[in-house]
């Protein structure tokens, strides 16, 4: 296909996924702000809902292209395939030849990075073999499945010079971010207390409509405690300077009962289906209580086995004030009237992040309320331009061993468990990442 007729199919396809002429012409200029130049190629290893949806974004951003698709299922890896050359782009290579391709993925020689949406006990496994084939890693959460996978990550990180990035989307949601803005000014004060859960009723990715058991659901059998800390604790993490200045020491850990899963199962297929009866593990709502180096203390709720509306909580409290991410509001004791909360919006002038300023509009366009835009953005930033990754392998590490840690306090009367010092003291130097403009 010539030169033309490329550009006509990458316009098109940027029209079938719903991105406006304005939001093509803004996103024309993020090159610009972004590192013009240097192309970079990502490989995608697993395309079910997540995958495609961030390969969508990526096959948006200009001077990106998807070089390289892996599926167990060959159907979406062509299904893949397809979206890449609808925008434009050459066909990328496929790999569905069983579990283990993904190996043969990462040595694609014109790769730049790996970026992974498979079900969590792949995570580690493909990103370990991206950075040891000298690939930059991008992972949905969490990261790793226990404390050695931990560490394994940190320490080839560290051995192959090739950053690995929680691809953690929650942390670029407008208001996260506005705090996080807010917290670096320092309009709370000296933080004593955040209070985050992700609290969403997520049954249907469990158990599916015909009442099969999908990936979730073996997790769920197996395991009890806080099965996906991350989008919860990443945004806490960020305004705390967590690993940048002060560590998570220990915490302790609590599930209710499980009755949830199986009401949920004998709603969907009935009383006398197996299902109803199966031995789930965890706990229908797990609280989990963090204690920082500082002495700050986090409040983190797991709760996705029970009808409820959204509520990530998203509280962070000082000497100057309080934010209620449930409320979206605030109280700051030189701003507020005494014992008032305020509507946020009176303070997105002043405090929004520059990015969400700059390219809000445009990132709206995509998933989770934009974030998956800005987070997809960054990761490739940091490719283009050889930098760490935004949320490196230290963060990706401490976060996600929470489902370990977790389970171990549930499982012996919430005894406090310490958190491994990934960067084995390094927490005390580093310095938190400056508020800049993508
Ligand atoms: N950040 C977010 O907001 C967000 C949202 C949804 C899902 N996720 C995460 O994304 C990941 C995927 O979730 P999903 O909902 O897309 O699940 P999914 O089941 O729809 O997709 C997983 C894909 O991985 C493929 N796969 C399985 N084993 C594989 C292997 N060995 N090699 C290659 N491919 C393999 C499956 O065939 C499937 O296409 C999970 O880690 C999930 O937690 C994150």
């Amino acid at each position: 296909m010539n030169k033309e007729g490329l550009i006509n199919k990458r316009r098109q396809f940027i029209k079938t996924i719903g991105l406006g002429t304005g939001a093509l012409l803004a996103n024309r200029g993020l090159a610009f702000s972004s590192g013009s130049g240097r192309t970079v190629r990502l490989g995608f290893v697993g395309v079910g809902a997540r995958g495609i949806s961030m390969l969508k974004i990526a096959l948006s951003l200009e001077g990106v292209e998807v070089a390289a698709i892996c599926d167990i299922l060959e159907d979406r890896v062509s299904r893949a395939q397809d979206f890449v050359e609808a925008a434009g782009q050459p066909r990328p290579q496929g790999y569905s030849r069983g579990p283990e391709d993904y190996k043969r993925l990462v040595e694609q020689s014109n790769l730049d990075a790996v970026y992974t949406a498979t079900p969590w006990h792949l995570h580690a496994p493909v990103m370990l073999a991206a950075m040891k084939a000298g690939k930059y890693g991008g992972t949905e959460m969490p990261a790793c499945s226990g404390i050695d996978e931990a560490w394994e990550l940190v320490e080839t990180s560290e051995k192959t010079g090739m950053p690995c990035m929680l691809m953690e989307n929650y942390c670029y949601m407008q208001n996260v971010q506005m705090i996080l803005n807010m917290a670096h000014q320092d309009v709370f004060g000296d933080l004593s207390h955040c209070e985050v859960g992700y609290q969403h009723d997520t049954r249907y990715v469990s158990i599916n409509a015909k009442g099969e058991l999908l990936w979730r659901a073996e997790d769920k059998l197996a395991h009890n405690g806080n099965r996906y800390p991350t989008h919860a604790i990443g945004p806490a993490a960020q305004w705390l300077d967590i690993n940048r200045g002060d560590r998570f020491e220990y915490l302790v850990s609590m599930s209710s009962r499980q009755v949830g899963m199986n009401h949920y199962a004998k709603r969907i297929s009935g009383p006398d289906h197996p299902n109803a009866r199966l031995d789930f593990q965890l706990g229908d709502v797990n609280t989990t209580l963090i204690k920082t180096n500082k002495g700050i203390t986090v409040t983190l709720y797991y709760d996705c086995q029970t009808p409820r509306p959204v509520d990530f909580i998203w509280r962070i409290q000082g000497t100057k004030g309080i934010y209620s991410g449930t409320l979206n509001k605030i109280h700051l004791e030189d701003r507020s009237r005494p014992h008032q909360w305020e509507e946020t919006s009176a303070y997105v002038q002043e405090y929004d992040h520059p990015n969400w300023k700059k390219e809000g509009e445009l990132a709206k366009s995509h998933g989770h309320g934009g974030s998956d835009y800005f987070c997809m953005l960054d990761f490739v930033q940091a490719v283009r331009n050889r930098t760490e990754v935004p949320i490196d392998v230290y963060d990706a590490a401490t976060w996600s061993v929470i489902t370990a840690l977790t389970e171990s306090s549930v499982n012996h009367k919430s005894q406090a468990v310490d958190f491994p010092d990934f960067t084995r003291g390094k927490w005390k130097s580093r310095i938190p990442h400056p508020i800049k403009t993508i």
